[in-house]
């Protein structure tokens, strides 16, 4: 085996796995590596994988499988990170015996020594602690966008819903010491970055288990929010028994703190989320929204659903149907229920058919839509800020910008707009982005 010169890195699944693949990417660069967009040419090949739904495993292993086919692998490294990493262990070796190692999501800073033992031991090679333990550098991010960045601030999830595999591949609760977290938010800040996504599997739960430092999630917030330049805060992802008065205030008191705030529910009957180990009640859940839309009447809320699953009766997918027609979410993510090995709901039968959680799925996407094609309808005429990205790849006299609740936008303006906050004013809008012209000062209303 040769020391590689150059790598190739996939990832799959969620936000927190992106921040994973750019930190180990910026590790790799460190160490003399060159990044490829080509798996042919790379000498190292990476794949940080999800293990969410079957399908996000089952497109890696196709993938694996099909390298073990082509005839140059001998010449190759290939790992596997990620939460794949984590949930199957030493059986990947047996089902891809070309795979070179293994590296959970809690050892990513061992990515370095695991190359080492490998060149020196020429044997495969694997770590997956169960535990996050060791703070990862993460000012080594190789980050994709100019002006949004994510900011990693607790790993881990100690809730135990029971279809989800996050608690298996990811560990326990483990937050990061705020000020590590301040450090490396001014450190974006001063290289140009307006906004920021603070990431975690219950961010809310931050600091929780790190008493010493007295600081909670809505704490923290309060400390980003004095950092100058930093213009916009956003979390991903929470759950809805976490979210407090305190974060509901905050979202009416901090300005930077965006106002669409993810709140998942999951299923809309009572006796699917008490299976689903929620542990709340629709009538809880919809209290708190109620609560949340008092203290901050200008907050916009988005959602995780699953349907499909096990025993989920026409009646229970109604219940979840009748609830987003009254709530009216901003966004949603809609997902069929893919039993996972090894987590509690396995116990029951995977028992709605495909077809079902497949027209259950298509039905809620499409009251989706029609929910958000009349919340961009009540938008039109409003003027609102967006954070100036790019340039539109379609048009090119058009810049694209971001609004604070996450809507797309575009809008005639010159390059020395790019990276700055902008009111623009909605004049029309296609399926998932509006069009806008810029706008005077003094604008009534930004949020949008
Ligand atoms: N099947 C389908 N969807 C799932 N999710 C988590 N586990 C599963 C599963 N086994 C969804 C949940 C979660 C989102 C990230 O993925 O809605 O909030
Ligand atoms: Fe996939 Fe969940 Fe792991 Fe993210 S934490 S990569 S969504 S399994």
């Amino acid at each position: 085996m040769r020391n590689p010169k150059s790598f190739f890195i996939r990832t799959y699944g969620c936000q927190m796995n992106e921040l994973d693949g750019d930190v180990m990417a910026g590790m790799l660069e460190k160490r003399g590596l060159q990044r490829t967009d080509s798996e042919n040419d790379a000498d190292l090949l990476l794949y940080n994988t999800c293990s969410v739904r079957d399908l996000a495993e089952r497109k890696v292993m196709g993938k694996l499988g099909q390298l073990g086919r082509s005839k140059n692998r001998r010449s190759k490294i290939i790992g596997v990170t990620g939460c794949m990493a984590n949930n199957k262990k030493n059986s990947l070796f047996k089902k891809i015996p070309h795979l070179d190692f293994v590296l959970g999501t809690n050892n990513i800073h061992q990515l370095g020594e695991i190359l080492d033992d490998l060149l020196t031991k020429e044997e495969q090679q694997i770590k997956t602690d169960d535990r996050f333990s060791h703070e990862l550098d993460y000012s080594l991010a190789t980050r994709p966008d100019k002006y949004k960045a994510y900011v990693s601030i607790i790993r881990g999830c100690n809730k135990h819903c029971t279809y989800c595999i996050v608690p298996y591949t990811r560990g326990k609760e483990v937050s990061r010491p705020p000020e590590s977290i301040v450090l490396e938010c001014q450190q974006l800040v001063d290289q140009g970055y307006q906004e920021i996504t603070l990431l975690g599997q219950n961010v809310n739960s931050y600091g929780k288990d790190t008493p010493e430092t007295n600081c909670l999630f809505h704490d923290l917030l309060a400390k980003l929010d004095q950092i100058n330049g930093l213009r916009r805060v956003r979390f991903m992802t929470s759950h809805p028994c976490d979210i407090t008065p305190a974060l509901m205030e905050a979202v009416r008191d901090l300005p930077s703190l965006c106002e669409l705030i993810h709140f998942p529910m999951q299923a809309g009957s009572d006796r699917v989320l008490r299976k689903m180990h929620r542990i709340y009640t629709i009538g809880e859940y919809l209290e708190k929204i109620e609560q949340f839309r008092q203290i901050a009447p200008n907050v916009r809320l988005g959602t995780d659903i699953i349907v499909g699953f096990p025993t989920e009766t026409d009646e229970d997918f109604e219940e979840t149907y009748r609830l987003m027609e009254e709530i009216e979410y901003s966004l949603a993510f809609i997902f069929a229920y893919s039993p996972r090995k090894g987590t509690p709901a396995t116990r029951w039968k995977d028992d709605i058919p495909e077809e079902v959680k497949q027209e259950r799925l298509h039905r809620l996407l499409a009251l989706q839509e029609s929910i958000n094609k009349k919340e961009r309808e009540s938008m039109l005429g409003e003027t609102v800020e967006v954070l100036v990205e790019k340039r539109s790849r379609r048009d090119s006299q058009l810049l694209k910008g971001l609004t604070r609740c996450w809507k797309n936008v575009l809008f005639p303006g010159e390059d020395a707009l790019l990276g700055t906050l902008q009111k623009v004013r909605l004049h029309s809008f296609t399926h998932s982005t509006f069009f806008a012209e810029k706008a005077d000062e003094n604008p009534m209303r930004l949020i949008g």
